[in-house]
């Protein structure tokens, strides 16, 4: 059920908390990120992935630029995005918090170079397209070179709390 919105604020350093709250009151899928790095495996847990373009194939995220992964983004030419399934709450959540919790050696390698899960919802394989600054992160447009789909329910992130959907 939707309430009535209490109040309106404009945004700022008082209130970046209720901006955090208002922005995590868009409902979203989780994605983790790869990317190849001289530093192994680099791997972030985001859900600012989006679809934008059929023709040509496009797709974005969103890193911080605060992130100490962000280096390992920002140089990638390619990247791969997973979309995760409803039972991988561990792993987006393993993934956040350990900027080394994916073992290069353990993972097979696209035809790109980039390190891959062996299980997710969908992956796309991005060559990099094109990168915007936006404010204190970085808007990353990836080229989809590949596309690989499996069935199965999705995870979603909603509220600073990622849960499984069931469909019905
Ligand atoms: C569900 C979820 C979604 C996230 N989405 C993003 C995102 O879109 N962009 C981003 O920069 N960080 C995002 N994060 C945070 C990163 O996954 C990661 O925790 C952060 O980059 C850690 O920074 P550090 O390596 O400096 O500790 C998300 C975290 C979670 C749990």
């Amino acid at each position: 059920m939707t309430r009535p919105i209490p109040h309106s604020f404009v945004p700022d350093a008082q209130n970046g908390r209720l901006l955090r709250d208002a922005f995590g009151r868009f409902a979203t899928g989780v994605t983790v990120v790869t990317a190849a790095s001289d530093d192994g495996c680099a791997a972030m847990t985001a859900n600012s992935f989006s679809s934008i373009s059929m023709d040509p194939p496009l797709v974005m995220w969103a890193p911080a630029r605060a992130s100490s992964r962000f280096p390992m983004f920002a140089k990638a030419a390619h990247f791969a995005v997973h979309v995760l399934a409803a039972d991988q709450a561990d792993l987006a959540w393993t993934v956040a918090r350990n900027r080394n919790a994916l073992d290069e050696a353990g993972l097979v390698a696209n035809p790109e170079g980039v390190p891959v899960l062996d299980r997710c919802l969908a992956r796309f394989d991005c060559g990099l397209f094109a990168m915007h600054e936006a404010g204190d992160h970085m808007i990353v447009v990836g080229r989809v070179l590949r596309a690989q789909i499996t069935e199965g329910e999705p995870l979603a992130f909603f509220g600073g709390q990622i849960a499984g959907i069931a469909r019905g």
